[in-house]
Formats: structure tokens, sequence, C-alpha cells
């Protein structure tokens, strides 16, 4: 059977991508680091009849990624999802937070797609980009940074497998989670499956197909000029609110 491993589950796209490529029929393996968190969604995928299971895994810490390609050596494809998201500036993110972020968001993603094509044999690789890493920006500065980062070494990655008959694609995610019709997880998460049935481009630009001109953090801007639409935004992500204050 298929086995799909994506690193970096949480109740956003990480759980919509286990859910649609265990329905295609694929073992999927879930990768984060708080177990409870994981114990959660493999109860709840397994109850809709997918196959699944997790690892606890911080992908900063090399031995543990390590470990878990040490005892998962014919994984089919694997998807690094992880992220941080929060958006900064460049004047107040000391150099020590930003090296970290970069780190999770970049490095981590390097080691893990380096220790998996050292497994039996690899075949796809799923990075999640963001259009942020083709929008600087004063408000997501570390992000931009890291996810601009993060698509150059996806589409050198892309090159230097393509012969060998592994895909590399890097799905650039153009917009906010939950906003608006095309950017529901689900929505979302289908666009991986094409990208790997079709195997055919280094990047992925979601949606629309092409790069678009607005950053997402200008998208949300222009979401929270509407105040009933700025509310609905707040309740769906709590986390934005102490951020409020970039949004006027
Ligand atoms: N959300 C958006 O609107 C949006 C827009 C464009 C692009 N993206 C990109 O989409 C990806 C997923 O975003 P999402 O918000 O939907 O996230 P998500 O799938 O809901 O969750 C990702 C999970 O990654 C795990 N993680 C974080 N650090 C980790 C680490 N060091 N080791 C292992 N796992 C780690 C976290 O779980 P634990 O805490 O349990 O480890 C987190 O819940 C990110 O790459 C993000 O940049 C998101």
């Amino acid at each position: 059977m298929t086995k799909t491993m994506i690193v970096g589950v949480g109740p956003g796209f990480g759980l919509a991508l286990a859910k649609k490529f265990g329905q295609r029929g694929d073992t999927v393996i879930l990768v984060a680091r708080n177990e409870a968190k994981l114990k959660a969604y493999q109860a709840a995928l397994t109850g809709q009849g997918l196959e699944v299971s997790y690892f606890v895994v911080d992908v900063n810490e090399h031995k543990q990624v390590e470990t878990l390609f040490a005892s998962e050596t014919d994984v089919d494809k694997v998807i690094y999802n992880v992220g941080i998201t929060a958006p900064d500036d460049p004047i107040h993110t000391a150099p020590q937070a930003v090296d970290a972020r970069l780190h999770t968001n970049v490095t981590s993603c390097v080691d893990v797609c380096q220790q998996y094509l050292a497994t039996e044999h690899p075949r796809t690789i799923l990075i999640t980009g963001g259009g942020a890493a083709w929008h600087p920006s004063m408000y997501t500065t570390t992000l931009a940074m890291s996810k601009a980062a993060l698509r150059s070494y996806a589409l050198a990655l892309h090159d230097s497998v393509a012969t060998s008959g592994v895909y590399v694609g890097l799905m650039t995610i153009q917009g906010i989670s939950g906003l608006g019709p095309e950017m529901s997880p689900e929505k979302v998460a289908s666009a991986y499956l094409k990208a790997v049935e079709a195997r055919n481009q280094a990047e992925i630009f979601y949606p629309g197909g092409k790069l678009s001109e607005v950053s997402e953090f200008d998208q949300l801007k222009e979401l929270a000029k509407n105040p009933a639409k700025r509310a609905a935004l707040l309740q769906a992500h709590p986390e934005f609110a102490k951020y409020q204050h970039l949004l006027s």
C-alpha cells in the first residue's frame, strides 16, 4: 500500500492533507510534536476508516528525524508542511528569533528531504510554500524571508533529483486558510493530490495557477476593512488578535 508521510500536522492544512491522502487509499503517517493532538487526529481519521499512524518528532532535532526514517524506510510521499507563520517586522525580531524560525521553516526541511532521499525508494516530495516568498513585507518579514529561502531550496532540489525519477513540487499557497472559497483546507489538499498525480510542475501556485500580485497579508488587510468580516476572521483565527493593529 502507498505510504504518505505528512510532516507538520495541525488542525489546518496538515489534517486536511492526511484526510485527503487517506481517502485516496494511502496509509498516512502523521508527524508533529504534540502527542495528545496526534492521537486525537489519528482517532478521528481511523474512525473514518482510514489507515493512520503517527510519530512524535520535533523536526528541529536531527536525531529524531533520523529515528523517523530509520523506522519508516518505504515511504512513497513526504509532504513538508511545517511553517511558523506569525507576523513580525524587520526591526523588533531578535536575530536569534529569526534564526530559530529560519531553522524550522527551511533548514529542517533540508534535513527531512535529505534523510528521506537516503531511504529505500524515495518517490515524491511536496513542500508547502507561501505567496510570502514573492512579497517581502514589513509585517511578515521573517515568514517572507523563510518562504523565499524554502522556495529556492525546493526548486534546486527539484532539478537535482529529477533524473533519478523523484518528483519534488513546491506548493505556493497564496491565501489564508479558510478565507475565501478556494482556501478551505479541503480544497487546498486537493491541489496537493493533483500535483502528485501530474508530477509535472516544480512550483504550483494555488489558487489561480499563477503568481498572485497581492500578498496574503494585503488580502487580510483588505478583508479586515469590513467590520463583520474582520470579526469573523478573528473568531476563526484567534491567533491574529495580537496583530490587530497591523490590520488597520
Ligand atoms: N495557515 C495559512 O493561512 C497558510 C497560508 C499559506 C501557507 N501556509 C503554510 O501551510 C503550512 C501549514 O500551515 P497550517 O497553518 O495549516 O498548519 P497546520 O497544518 O494546522 O499545522 C502545522 C503543524 O506543524 C507542527 N509543527 C510546528 N513546528 C514543528 C516542529 N518543530 N516539528 C514538528 N512539527 C512541527 C505543529 O504541530 P505541533 O505543535 O504538534 O508540533 C503544527 O500544528 C505552513 O507551512 C504554512 O506556512 C499556511
